[in-house]
C-alpha cells in the first residue's frame, strides 16, 4: 500500500514542463505499485495562497479566487492531458484544507511549538522564503534562485520551534527511517543540519483577505509554505482515507527539498506531541530530483526559455503522449543533476528507445509468429537457448531498484530485456530455421520464449506507456490486466512478473507499428512553430 505525493504547485502563472515531470514521476511510480498488486494513492494539487499568486490575479484584472481557480484547473487539465491519474487533487484554498491547516496551528499554539515574536531577516519575495545570513552574503545579498535583489524585513509573527526537532530529524535521516533520495542531497541535508536549527517564522502579517488567518490572531496569516506542507495531511484526514497515512514517497525538487525532509517532519514531530495526532507515523522517503535546464540555461520567466505545457502537447500530438512520458522519465533530471531538453533529444530517444528497439523487437516477433505459428501462440519447449535466467535477474534488478522510488529503472531495465531478446533471435535466427519443416517445434520454442520476454519486458513499461503497451497487451493476447489498471484498481496479485506467469488468452496478431514513424528533418524549428503558435 503506498501513499504517493507531489508538491502543491503554485498557480501564479502556467505549468510547465517541471511541473509536468514531476507529476509524470508520481504517476508512473503510482500505477507501479497497482501493477505489482499494491494500493497504491496519488495526491496532487495547487498551492495557492502565496503573495505572487494575489500580484499575478492584481495585474490581470482577476479576483483572486477566481483566477487561482482558473489556474488550478490549468494544471487538472494538463495533468490529465498526459495521462497522470491522481487518485485526489487537492486545493489549499479548499475548506477541507484551511481547517486542517487551522486545526494543526491551534494544537501547536496550545503545545508551545508555535509562539509570537519579531523576525528581522533578508526576505526573498520572489521564493517566498527568508535567506539565511550566510547564504544571503554567499549570493552577494540576491536571490539564490531568480538573482534578484533580497529584501529586508522586519515584522512580528508567530515562531515555529524547529531549533527543539534538529536532533531528531539527523537522527531520522542518518538512520533511514526517512529516506533521502538521491544520496548526495542526504550528504548535503546532514552538513546543513550539523550547523543546527533556529526557529522559522510560520506567519506573517496580514496583507490582504487571502490566506489562512492565525487562530486567534486576525492580523496574522499563516506562511504559505506552512500552509502548502499541511495538505499532504488535509487530503487523506477522513476516516475513510486514513489508513493511506504515511506518505510511502514525496516527490519533490532539489529547490523544496529542505522544506520536505527538516520542516515538514519537524511538524509531524511536534503535532505527534498532541493528542489527536499521538501515533502519527513520519513519511518515509523524500525523493529531491533536479531540474530540466533549456540548452545549459536554466529556465525562467525572465529568460522567457521555459518548456510549454503547449510544447509537449504538440510533441504528444506528433509523437504520442506516451513518447512524452517516456521522454519525460528517460531522459529526465532524476538523480542529482540537471538535464536539458531539447527537441533533437526527443526525436532521437523516440526513433532509438521506441521505434528501433521497443517497436521493432516486438514487431519482428509478432511477424514471426503470424508467419510461422498461424498467429496461436508458440508452444513452450525446453532446451531453446533463450537467456530465461538473465532476463529473470533484469526483472528482479528493476523491481528492487523501482521500490527505491528510481523510476528510470524501469526505462534501462526493459530496453535490456528487449536487447537481450533482439540479439537472442540474431544468433539463434529462428527465421532461418523455419525454412526447415522438421524445425518447426524448435522455431516455435525460440518464439514462445522471446514473446515471453516481450511480456515481461512490457510490465515495466506499463506505468509510463499504458496506452502503447495496452496495444501490445492485445496483440499478444495478454489485454487481461487492461481493465483492472485502467481504472486505477490495483492488479489482483503480482504473479504476473514471473517467467511464465500469465494467462495468454487470445491469438496473438503481428504489430507493425507500435510507435510512429516521425520525420523530424529540423526538430529545432518544430519548437519555435509551436511556441510562435503559443504567442
Ligand atoms: N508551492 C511550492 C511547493 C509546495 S509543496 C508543499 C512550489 N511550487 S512550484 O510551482 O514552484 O513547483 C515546484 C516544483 O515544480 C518543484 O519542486 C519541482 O518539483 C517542479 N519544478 C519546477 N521547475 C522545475 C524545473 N525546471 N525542472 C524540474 N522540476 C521543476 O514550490
Amino acid at each position: 500500500m503506498a501513499y504517493i505525493t507531489t508538491p502543491v504547485y503554485y498557480v501564479n502563472d502556467d505549468p510547465h514542463i517541471g511541473h509536468i515531470y514531476t507529476t509524470v514521476v508520481a504517476d508512473v511510480l503510482c500505477r507501479w505499485y497497482r501493477l505489482s498488486g499494491e494500493p497504491a494513492f496519488l495526491l496532487t494539487g495547487t498551492d495557492e495562497h502565496a503573495a505572487k499568486v494575489v500580484e499575478a490575479a492584481k495585474n490581470r484584472g482577476f479576483l483572486t479566487s477566481e483566477w487561482a481557480r482558473s489556474k488550478s484547473k490549468s494544471f487538472k487539465d494538463a495533468f490529465h492531458g498526459f495521462n497522470i491519474l491522481p487518485s485526489d487533487f487537492i486545493r489549499t484554498s479548499e475548506t477541507r484544507h484551511v481547517e486542517q491547516v487551522a486545526a494543526c496551528m491551534r494544537l501547536l499554539l496550545g503545545s508551545g511549538d508555535i509562539y509570537r515574536g519579531e523576525y528581522e531577516g533578508w526576505y526573498d519575495t520572489g521564493q517566498e522564503e527568508y535567506v539565511s545570513e550566510v547564504k544571503a552574503r554567499q549570493f552577494g545579498y540576491a536571490s539564490p534562485i531568480n538573482r534578484k535583489p533580497l529584501v529586508r524585513r522586519k515584522e512580528s509573527c508567530f515562531f515555529f520551534r524547529l531549533s527543539a526537532y534538529g536532533g531528531e530529524i539527523r537522527e531520522l535521516i542518518e538512520t533511514g527511517q526517512l529516506r533521502i533520495y538521491p544520496g548526495v542531497r542526504k550528504e548535503e541535508l546532514l552538513t546543513r543540519l550539523e550547523e543546527g536549527l533556529r526557529d522559522v517564522p510560520c506567519s506573517r502579517p496580514r496583507a490582504d483577505d487571502w490566506g489562512i488567518v492565525v487562530p486567534g490572531s486576525p492580523d496574522q496569516t499563516v506562511y504559505v509554505w506552512i500552509d502548502a506542507l499541511v495538505n499532504y495531511l488535509s487530503a487523506i484526514n477522513t476516516r475513510e482515507r486514513r489508513r493511506w497515512w504515511p506518505p510511502t514517497h514525496q516527490i519533490v525538487g532539489k529547490d523544496i527539498l529542505w522544506f520536505h525532509a527538516v520542516i515538514w517532519p519537524a511538524m509531524l514531530l511536534a503535532l505527534r506531541k498532541t493528542q489527536p495526532f499521538s501515533a502519527l507515523e513520519l513519511p518515509q522517503a523524500v525523493h529531491a530530483h533536479s531540474f530540466w535546464v533549456r540548452d545549459g540555461e536554466k529556465m525562467s520567466k525572465s529568460m522567457g526559455n521555459f518548456v510549454s505545457v503547449d510544447v509537449l502537447r504538440g510533441l504528444g500530438d506528433a509523437y504520442g503522449v506516451d513518447s512524452v512520458r517516456f521522454f519525460l522519465v528517460a531522459a529526465g533530471p532524476h538523480g542529482a543533476s540537471d538535464a536539458d531538453f531539447s527537441m533533437r533529444r526527443f526525436h532521437e530517444m523516440h526513433v532509438s528507445a521506441l521505434a528501433n528497439t521497443v517497436g521493432n523487437c516486438c514487431s519482428r516477433v509478432t511477424t514471426m509468429i503470424e508467419r510461422f505459428c498461424d498467429n496461436r501462440r508458440p508452444e513452450k519447449r525446453d532446451g531453446t537457448g533463450f537467456p530465461i535466467a538473465r532476463v529473470t535477474e533484469l526483472i528482479e534488478e528493476t523491481r528492487n531498484a523501482v521500490a527505491k522510488g528510481d523510476v528510470a529503472a524501469l526505462v534501462s531495465g526493459a530496453l535490456a530485456v528487449f536487447r537481450v531478446t533482439d540479439s537472442y533471435i540474431h544468433s539463434a535466427e529462428p527465421f532461418r530455421l523455419a525454412r526447415e519443416p522438421s524445425q518447426r517445434g524448435r522455431v516455435s520454442g525460440m518464439l514462445h520464449d522471446a514473446l515471453e520476454a516481450i511480456r515481461l519486458a512490457s510490465l515495466l513499461l506499463w506505468p509510463l506507456m499504458p496506452e502503447r503497451m495496452q496495444t501490445l497487451w492485445s496483440a499478444i493476447g495478454v489485454d487481461y490486466l487492461t481493465q483492472t489498471m485502467g481504472n486505477g484498481s490495483s492488479a489482483p496479485s503480482d504473479e504476473h512478473f514471473a517467467w511464465g506467469g500469465s494467462r495468454f488468452e487470445g491469438p496473438v496478431a503481428s504489430l507493425r507499428t507500435l510507435f510512429p514513424k516521425v520525420d523530424s528533418a529540423d526538430p529545432s524549428s518544430a519548437v519555435v512553430a509551436l511556441e510562435t503558435r503559443r504567442a
